[in-house]
């Protein structure tokens, strides 16, 4: 009997130390190629757009959301036949921008490669995050300053839990959840803030295991 409980300890523990270092998520650097060089540094970083102009649903429900090819083409439309564009074109002869342009023309999507996932049987909401002050920079690292995105954050579950369990300093104003580089006020440190509004709004994160697991 002993030897059974052995094997089917050794075969847990074994199936447990698999399950958590799945690379799927556990994989903070991960940085595949894309198929567009499109760089965040420039976007949100130079040109200080908001990330709402292309993650358009990221407040509003539980995915972010990837731009279609449209919200490109406002900016780098192809030049037509006659060599004049329907809107503006930055670049728009650009090698870089090749796969952008086939996407506009065939109305078939760039292919991006996804690159944060949480396994199915995780239950997670962008919106309920970010209208409670918990900015993109908390889960993401700095976007903005990035040529080419990659995991910056574990996603594990300790890693939620340990945000969950303890969140003022994760907490600000909810009108700076996409400028990356805030800082609080002079005099007053992010923990205090946090503490405040968390007060003030009655933010109470919970760690129950319903909570994520549904
Ligand atoms: C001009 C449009 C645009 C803006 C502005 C923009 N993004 Fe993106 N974002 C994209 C595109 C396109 C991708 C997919 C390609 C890639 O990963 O680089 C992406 C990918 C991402 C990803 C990785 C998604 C995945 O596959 O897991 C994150 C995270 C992200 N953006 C966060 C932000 C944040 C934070 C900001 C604001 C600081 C921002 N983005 C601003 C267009 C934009
Ligand atoms: C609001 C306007 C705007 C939007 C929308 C926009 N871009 Fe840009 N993009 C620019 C500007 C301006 C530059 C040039 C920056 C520079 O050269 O310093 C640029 C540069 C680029 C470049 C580099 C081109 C080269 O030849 O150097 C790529 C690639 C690119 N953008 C891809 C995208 C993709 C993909 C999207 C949609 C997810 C997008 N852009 C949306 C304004 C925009
Ligand atoms: C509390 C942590 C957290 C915050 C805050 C957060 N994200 Fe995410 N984000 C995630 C996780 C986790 C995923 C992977 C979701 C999945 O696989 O279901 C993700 C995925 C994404 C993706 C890929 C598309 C999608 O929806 O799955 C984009 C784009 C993105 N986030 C952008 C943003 C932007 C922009 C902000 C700020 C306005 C932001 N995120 C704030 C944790 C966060
Ligand atoms: C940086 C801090 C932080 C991190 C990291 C974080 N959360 Fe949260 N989470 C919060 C806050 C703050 C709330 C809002 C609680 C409230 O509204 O009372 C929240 C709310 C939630 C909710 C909604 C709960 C409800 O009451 O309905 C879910 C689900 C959730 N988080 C899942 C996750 C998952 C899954 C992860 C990891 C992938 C994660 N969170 C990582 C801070 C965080
Ligand atoms: C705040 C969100 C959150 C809460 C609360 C939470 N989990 Fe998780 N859980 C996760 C995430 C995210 C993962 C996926 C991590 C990964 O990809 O390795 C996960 C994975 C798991 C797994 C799979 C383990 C593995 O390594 O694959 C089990 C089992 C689990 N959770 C059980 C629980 C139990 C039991 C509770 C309550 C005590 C709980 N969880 C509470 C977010 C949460």
């Amino acid at each position: 009997m002993l030897g059974i409980f052995a094997l089917a300890g050794a075969g847990y523990a074994g199936t447990m130390l698999l399950g958590i270092t799945d690379p799927i998520t556990l994989n903070p650097g991960y940085q595949p190629e894309q198929p567009v060089p499109f760089s965040h540094k420039i976007h949100a970083g130079e040109l200080k757009m908001d990330c709402r102009y292309c993650h358009v649903n990221v407040d509003k429900g539980a995915m972010a959301t990837i731009p279609p090819t449209a919200t490109c083409i406002n900016c780098h439309s192809p030049l037509g036949a006659d060599g004049v564009a329907k809107y503006s074109a930055v670049h728009a002869s650009s090698e870089k921008l090749r796969a952008v342009h086939e996407s506009w023309e065939s109305q078939e999507s760039v292919p991006w490669v996804k690159i944060h996932r949480l396994p199915d049987f995780v239950f997670f909401n962008h919106s309920a995050h970010v209208n409670r002050g918990v900015s993109c920079v908390s889960c993401h690292g700095r976007i903005d300053t990035m040529e080419k995105v990659y995991q910056d954050k574990p996603l594990s579950m300790a890693w939620c839990i340990e945000c969950h369990s303890n969140p003022d300093a994760s907490i600000r104003p909810v009108e700076y959840i996409t400028k990356l580089d805030w800082e609080p006020p002079e005099g007053k440190t992010r923990e205090e803030i946090g503490a405040e509004l968390r007060e003030q709004l009655g933010i109470h994160p919970k760690t129950n295991c319903a909570v994520c697991h549904r």
